[in-house]
């Protein structure tokens, strides 16, 4: 028997960071995958998932998902990891396969949101919260026909891992608690803007406007370096705008950059100059997918 699993990579519309406070998110599936098989013989089933991660490690997994730039290549590991391992027992629901992730992102990260594997795992368009450790609330949301198209240019790997982002925001809290928690309302502002903007066409200054309004709010903060704030103004300057998508990074590279522009041929026209890499996405793709 040949069994084959697919998680799709994210980006975070809106929210990251906050979410980890308890403030929703919006995020969505993008066409970047994770993929692998396994042939497995009844005889030969691994005795615990820490055996399947081992022999998934030793076939490959293929990817085209960039690793560590807050597009969720973790979580869709551990979502793919966990749809085999449940496939393995004849559990195939998403919920469980949700939870599973869950733990074995917190293995690997400390204290996730929960937003990355979630999204990995349902697709779509996803808006999240998690309420305290033991529930998560979230609701997938319409996916617009009509959207502005997204792209993700590399600001560079950033030199920390989402945990030391996650845990100096969390030592910024202890210091500025009301600085901090005024972020954190300005962006659920924007993610609840955001989330009942996508029951109607979504115009593209609207989109336009959150996005620059919700980077304004993470430089508040202090995830976004000063390479990838440079990258953002150069978008701004052409009239388009361009935020961190995921936990971002203080010393080099903030990741990717989730941007949008109504004249594509300018962007491409900066990129090119700048010899940045871009790459186009599609929003709102399918969750784990078994066969
Ligand atoms: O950079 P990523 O894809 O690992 O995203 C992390 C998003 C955070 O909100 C910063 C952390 C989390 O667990 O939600």
């Amino acid at each position: 028997m040949n069994i084959t699993v697919s998680a799709p990579g994210k980006v975070i519309l809106s929210g990251e960071h906050a979410v980890v406070y308890g403030y929703p998110a919006l995020l969505s599936a993008v066409n970047r995958r994770l993929t692998f098989s396994l042939p497995l013989q009844k005889t030969d089933y691994p005795k615990d998932i820490w055996e399947l991660e081992k022999r998934v490690r030793d076939i490959g997994v293929k990817s085209g998902i960039p690793l560590g730039s807050g597009m969720g290549s973790s979580a869709a590991y551990a979502v793919a990891v966990a749809a085999m391992w449940l496939k393995l027992q004849g559990i195939s629901t998403k919920k469980k396969i949700n939870e599973l992730a869950y733990n074995i992102e917190k293995k690997h990260h400390g204290n996730p949101s929960g937003a990355d594997n979630t999204i990995s795992t349902y697709g779509g368009y996803l808006w999240y919260r998690k309420e305290t450790e033991s529930l998560k609330t979230f609701q997938r949301l319409k996916v617009p026909t009509n959207t502005p198209s997204f792209y993700l240019i590399n600001s560079g790997k950033p030199e920390e891992t989402t945990k030391e982002m996650v845990d100096f925001i969390g030592e910024r809290i202890k210091d500025r608690s009301r600085v901090i928690k005024d972020i954190f309302l300005q962006i659920e502002k924007i993610v609840r803007h955001w989330a009942q903007s996508l029951e109607k066409d979504l115009p593209f200054n609207l989109i336009k406007e959150m996005i620059r309004d919700n980077q304004r709010l993470l430089v508040q903060l202090g995830v976004v370096s000063p390479v990838a704030q440079h990258m953002v103004s150069e978008v701004e300057k052409i009239d388009g705008a361009a935020k961190i998508t995921g936990a971002g990074g203080r010393l080099k590279g903030s990741g990717m950059l989730l941007v949008v522009h109504q004249d594509v041929e300018k962007l491409k026209l900066l990129v090119s100059t700048k010899r940045w890499d871009m790459l186009a996405i599609t929003l709102g793709e399918k969750g784990v997918i078994i066969s």
